[in-house]
C-alpha cells in the first residue's frame, strides 16, 4: 500500500534519499558513525512523502519541497532520539535504539545535532516561512512531552487533555508536513489552513494507531510494546477503561500504574482490564472517526493522483502494522 500511495512522488523520494544523507554529514567521525546507523535504519518516512504529496496536490514540487521533506524527516529523527532517551527504550526500527548502543547523554547530543541540521536547512536556502513553522512544531512536540509527563506524574489525563497531549506532541508535526507542502508549491493562503487542518486529523489519527499498538503482543512493531504502561503515559485506550471501571478496580489498576519497576505480569493485568473494558473498541473507532473527517477536507481539493494517494494514506495510517 506504501508503494501505491508514493507512486506520484517516486523519482522525488529517490532524490531526497540523497538530500537526507548529505544534509547529517559531520567532521566528527563518532557522530558520522552514529548518523549511518541512523540512516541504514531509516523509518518509514511518511512525513517527506506526505511533504511531497502536499506539494503536488496543491502545484508545483519545487526545490524548497526537498527542503521542507529534509529539514521535517530530519526533526522527526532527532524526536526519536530523543523519545527514546525520555522513555527508556531500547528498540527502535527493529534494532537497538541510540540510547541503548551508546548510551543516552550520547543520544541526547546527537539529537541536538539533528535538531539543529534540520533548522539550518532552511536558512541555508533563505526559506523563513518553512523555518517559522516547523520551529513552532518543535516548540509544540516538546511542549506535548512536557504535558504529557506533568499530567501522567499526577495521573489526572483524561480524554481532552490526551487530544490537547497528541495534537501538540505528533499532529502538530504532520501538520507542518502538509502545511509546508503546500507553502514550497506556492499556494494562496486559504488552502494553506484547510491542508493544517488535514495534517492535524491525520496526526491524531495516527498517534492513535501507535497508541493502539502498545497494546499487541510484542515482537511485531519493531518498537517495545506495553512500554506506555511501564512509562505511566496513560493513553486513550486505558483512559477509557478507567472511566469504566468500579471505583475500586478504578483504585487498584491506578495502584499498578504507579509501581515503580512493573513485572510483566502487572502490565498484562493492565492490557486485560483495557481489553475487558473496551478501550481498544472504544479507541479505533475515535480514530476512524477522525481519519473520515480527514478525508471529507480532502474533498474540497481538485481530483488527481495525489489526492488519490493522500487518500490512500488516511486508510494506511489507520490499518499500517508497523
Ligand atoms: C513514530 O513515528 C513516532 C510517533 C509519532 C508515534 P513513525 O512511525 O513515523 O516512525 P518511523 O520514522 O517510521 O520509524
Ligand atoms: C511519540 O510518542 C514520539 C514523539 C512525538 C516524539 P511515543 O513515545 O508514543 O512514540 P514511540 O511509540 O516511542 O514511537
Ligand atoms: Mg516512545
Ligand atoms: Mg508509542
Amino acid at each position: 500500500m506504501l508503494d501505491q500511495i508514493k507512486s506520484p512522488v517516486n523519482e522525488h523520494m529517490q532524490k531526497f534519499e540523497r538530500f537526507f544523507k548529505e544534509n547529517m554529514n559531520s567532521d566528527i567521525s563518532l557522530l558520522n558513525i552514529i548518523t549511518n546507523y541512523i540512516y541504514r535504519r531509516k523509518g518509514k518516512q511518511l512525513r517527506p512523502m506526505l511533504v511531497f504529496l502536499s506539494a503536488g496536490l496543491n502545484g508545483e514540487i519545487t526545490q524548497s519541497t526537498y527542503v521542507a521533506a529534509g529539514m521535517i524527516e530530519l526533526l522527526h529523527t532527532a524526536t526519536l532520539v530523543h523519545d527514546d532517551v525520555v522513555d527508556e527504550a531500547y528498540e527502535r526500527r527493529g534494532g537497538f535504539s541510540v540510547n541503548a548502543l551508546w548510551r543516552s547523554k550520547v543520544a541526547v547530543l546527537v539529537g541536538d545535532f539533528l535538531l539543529s541540521r534540520g533548522l539550518l536547512i532552511s536558512i541555508e536556502h533563505n526559506s523563513m516561512d518553512l523555518l517559522r513553522e516547523m520551529s513552532k512544531a518543535v516548540k509544540d512536540m516538546s511542549e506535548g512531552e512536557l504535558l504529557q509527563i506533568e499530567r501522567s506524574r499526577k495521573m489526572n489525563i483524561d480524554e481532552d487533555a490526551y487530544f490537547e497531549i497528541i495534537r501538540m506532541k505528533t499532529a502538530s508535526l504532520l501538520a507542518s508536513c502538509c502545511v509546508n507542502g503546500a507553502i514550497s508549491a506556492g499556494v494562496p493562503g486559504e488552502k494553506v489552513e484547510l491542508m493544517r487542518s488535514f495534517g492535524l486529523k491525520l496526526g491524531l489519527a495516527f498517534q492513535m494507531r501507535d497508541d493502539l499498538f502498545d497494546y499487541q503482543p510484542k515482537g511485531l512493531i519493531g518498537k517495545p510494546t506495553g512500554n506506555d504502561i511501564k512509562e505511566k503515559k496513560l493513553t486513550l485506550p486505558l483512559i477509557y477503561a478507567l472511566k469504566q471501571a468500579t471505583p475500586e478496580e478504578r483504585r487498584s489498576i491506578r495502584k499498578l500504574i504507579l509501581k515503580e519497576r512493573k513485572k510483566n505480569s502487572t502490565i498484562e493485568t493492565v492490557v486485560d482490564f483495557v481489553k475487558k473494558y473496551g478501550g481498544i473498541e472504544y479507541t479505533t473507532n475515535a480514530m476512524l472517526r477522525i481519519q473520515h473527517e480527514a478525508l471529507d477536507i480532502l474533498k474540497a481539493f481538485p481530483e488527481s493522483e495525489y489526492r488519490n494517494s493522500l487518500e490512500l494514506f488516511t486508510e494506511y495510517i489507520v490499518n499500517r502494522k508497523v
